[in-house]
């Protein structure tokens, strides 16, 4: 596995792949690696010849008052999991490397941007989506890989990648969760113990939207009875619980009859979790 810290050197491993023939993953990551990146991974190898990973924790997608410090970060276990899977090279920069001292290029998908977890995290996704433009045209791989749990950063990549004409395709990837339903997440380990447990009600309040969509209720009072069921734990602080359509993330009026998503953000202490269930129309109709 070669492990790369300046984009000339990415650059080079990656293009003596191409030269042979061979396809190219991509797993774009923010490192402290659990099963959900490794899912991502795996996806990665069964689709393509050769598997490159990012690691960078990238401050430009944080805000001034956010946890870019205390984002948690272990290098080493990071490289060993990714050895152990089989991934032939890793890209690990410096912000000095990833940015020009005279960076002045952004890129914002400027309505998906600001909307739903936009209006909690401004400026989020534009460090989000020009980050991984940037990742793109770094490493040049035929596909690139991304966790549906991120819901709207999926919808933002994807959008980004049709309106620059970016020749890549975007995998979404199923969320992986721990044993009580609790979507895998780096900043899990920053719960407290009695918040990591009241936590599962974020999955469960899903389940119980997939169980009520199919009752002929409107998008309305699916959002109201989700968020009743979290606001039923005392610990959760919940930031934003939003029923929207799958594709565009435009809001849906009336019965749920086209393919909804339940998106919800929800705070425990001052970590922000979130996570989403799709809900088909076959469902939502029956
Ligand atoms: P990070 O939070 O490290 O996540 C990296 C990738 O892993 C994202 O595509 C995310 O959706 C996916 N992922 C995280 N938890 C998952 C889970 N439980 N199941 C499946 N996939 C999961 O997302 C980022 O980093 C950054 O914003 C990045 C895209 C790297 C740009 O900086």
């Amino acid at each position: 596995m070669k492990v790369c810290t300046t984009k000339v050197e990415t650059r080079s491993v990656l293009s003596s792949f191409r030269k042979a023939g061979q396809t190219i993953g991509l797993v774009p990551t923010m490192g402290y690696l659990h099963e959900g990146h490794m899912a991502l991974v795996r996806a990665a190898t069964a689709e393509c010849d050769r598997v490159v990973v990012s690691i960078f924790v990238n401050p430009t997608q944080f805000g001034p008052k956010e946890d870019l410090a205390s984002y948690p970060r272990d290098t080493d276990r990071d490289l060993e999991l990714l050895h152990a899977a089989g991934v032939d090279a890793v890209f690990m920069p410096s912000p000095e490397e990833m940015y020009h001292v005279d960076n002045q290029t952004i890129v914002d998908t400027v309505g998906l941007s600001k909307v739903l977890i936009g209006k909690l995290r401004p400026g989020h996704f534009r460090g989000v989506a020009t980050v991984v433009c940037k990742l793109l045209n770094i490493t040049q791989p035929d596909r690139a890989f991304f966790g549906k749990k991120d819901y709207q950063q999926l919808r933002v990549i994807k959008t980004m990648v049709r309106d620059l004409d970016i020749p890549v395709r975007i995998i979404g990837v199923s969320t992986i969760r721990e044993a009580d339903g609790l979507a895998m997440s780096s900043r899990n380990v920053r719960l407290t113990p009695a918040d990591r447990k009241a936590a599962a009600v974020l999955s469960k309040s899903l389940n119980f939207a997939d169980q009520i969509a199919g009752s002929g209720i409107t998008s309305r009072q699916l959002e109201r009875e989700v968020r009743d069921m979290i606001d039923a734990e005392p610990r959760a602080n919940v930031q934003s619980v939003d029923v929207r359509d799958a594709e565009s993330l435009g809001p849906v009026r009336g019965r749920i009859t086209t393919p909804v998503v339940v998106l919800l953000a929800v705070r425990f202490g001052d970590v922000l979790l979130i996570d989403q269930r799709v809900i088909s129309p076959e469902k939502g109709q029956r």
